[in-house]
């Protein structure tokens, strides 16, 4: 793994952005693997800054997200829909029926679990972007997901239902359930770029890079990868050093 210490969220922002435009540029039909949450929206700045100043285009670009909470429409504004509408896909030239993330609506949720599935089976990322949780989740797979596990629905862990509440107006509001990528359909990238910032992030940065590969710790799985990347603020990096 390719580790990149950063002095702060700034700097981390930057570094991702150089990394993610090599691949748009050198292939402006790239498919983009998109995370939300709050550590990628630095990246997605420095990706809408460059499209208004240097032009680079992302019409022929295709995404897929990781996850999108379960029960939640994509009007909502804590839907991850929204999240990628406002944080990237309406400042950019992308073409909306090029984007793709589970529908936390669906009725069917095993259907919607295979449906996303086949699509992965056929759309590659040529870069998967992610952010970890504080306790080595990645996308919303909890410590104990099967590093074979492929898109499927997941009962959040409490400590994730916790973090993410600083989003909602209350905990109660928290949704329970996400739709998830699986780990595999994530080790299937051609490149993967993960993000770290803050100090409550430094465990869980710590078992990414040095720990034990174990699926008690899911980020931990990316130790196999061929071609990965973590972009770290120094707060995060504390316990690698
Ligand atoms: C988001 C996602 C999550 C977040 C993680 C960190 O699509 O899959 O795994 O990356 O929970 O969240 P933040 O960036 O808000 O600290």
């Amino acid at each position: 793994m390719k580790v990149i210490v950063c002095k702060d969220y700034d700097e981390m922002s930057a570094k991702a952005f150089e990394v993610m435009a090599e691949v748009v540029k050198n292939n402006p039909k790239a498919i983009l693997g998109l995370a939300t949450g709050s550590t990628p929206i630095g990246l997605y700045k420095k990706m809408i800054e460059d499209h208004e100043k240097n032009g680079t285009s992302y019409k022929d670009i295709k995404t897929v997200n990781l996850d999108e909470y379960a029960g939640l429409d994509y009007s909502s504004d804590q839907s991850y829909v929204y999240f990628m509408r406002h944080n990237l896909f309406d400042h950019v030239d992308i073409d909306l029926k090029n984007t793709n993330i589970e529908n936390g609506k669906a009725a069917d949720r095993q259907a919607e679990c295979k449906r996303y599935n086949e699509l992965l089976e056929k759309m590659q990322q040529d870069i998967q972007v992610l952010g970890i949780g504080s306790n080595g989740h990645i996308a919303f797979n909890e410590p104990g997901t099967p590093f074979g596990s492929v898109t499927h629905i997941v009962d959040l862990a409490e400590s994730t239902i916790k973090d993410n509440s600083r989003m909602f107006a209350s905990i109660d509001e928290v949704p329970r359930q996400a739709f998830t990528m699986g780990l595999k359909n994530i080790m299937n990238a051609k490149k993967i770029l993960i993000l770290a910032n803050g100090k409550n992030k430094a465990k869980a940065v710590y078992g990414l890079v040095k720990g034990e590969v174990t699926e008690n710790v899911p980020a931990s799985v990316l130790q196999l990868h061929p071609d990965c990347t973590l972009v770290v603020d120094e707060a995060a990096a504390e316990l690698i050093k």
